[in-house]
């Protein structure tokens, strides 16, 4: 919760004065914002709105059209599964929900241990090996449900 004055609040100002100026100044702050605090509190859109001179419509709307925005924290564990086409002509959907059904959540939730925090991407870059993911900030490639179980248990557990 950001409340006015507080240390968030005059790190938003502290990040909006370092962009002061700067065209399309709002989506490296966003990930500036991101970066320090591991996601985006809705209680940033009134100060950034208000500091940039824009509506709170507009910075809602870039903070909900970017995926690589969370509005609440993550969990230990950040698991990505690629759901593009050439991911999805090898497997990617029934990884996916392996993956929701192992973890008991849908894509863009968290466990509610705070463990796991699953979303889909959509490629990695790593088309030629897929299903693709990530865990973390590893890439990872021909991913099969038993795999994936074998990377969770040895991420999550560490
Ligand atoms: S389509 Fe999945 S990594 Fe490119």
């Amino acid at each position: 919760m950001v409340s006015p004055g507080s240390s968030v609040t005059d790190r938003v100002r502290a990040l909006v004065a370092a962009h002061r100026g700067d065209r399309g100044a709002l989506l490296p702050i966003l990930h500036r914002i991101q970066a320090e605090f591991g996601y985006v509190d809705s209680d940033v859109v009134p100060v950034l709105a208000a500091e940039l001179n824009i509506s709170r419509a507009d910075v809602h709307g870039v903070i909900t059209f970017y995926t690589d925005f969370r509005s609440e924290p993550a969990g230990r564990t950040v698991l990505k599964l690629c759901r593009a086409e050439a991911c999805q002509s090898v497997g990617a959907e029934q990884l996916v929900a392996h993956a929701e059904q192992v973890l008991g959540i849908k894509c863009g939730q968290t466990t509610p241990d705070g463990s796991v925090t699953l979303e889909q991407v959509f490629c990695l870059g790593n088309c030629a090996l897929g299903p693709a993911g990530q865990v973390n900030d590893r890439v990872r490639g021909r991913l099969s449900p038993a795999r994936l179980d074998a990377l969770l248990t040895e991420t999550v557990n560490r």
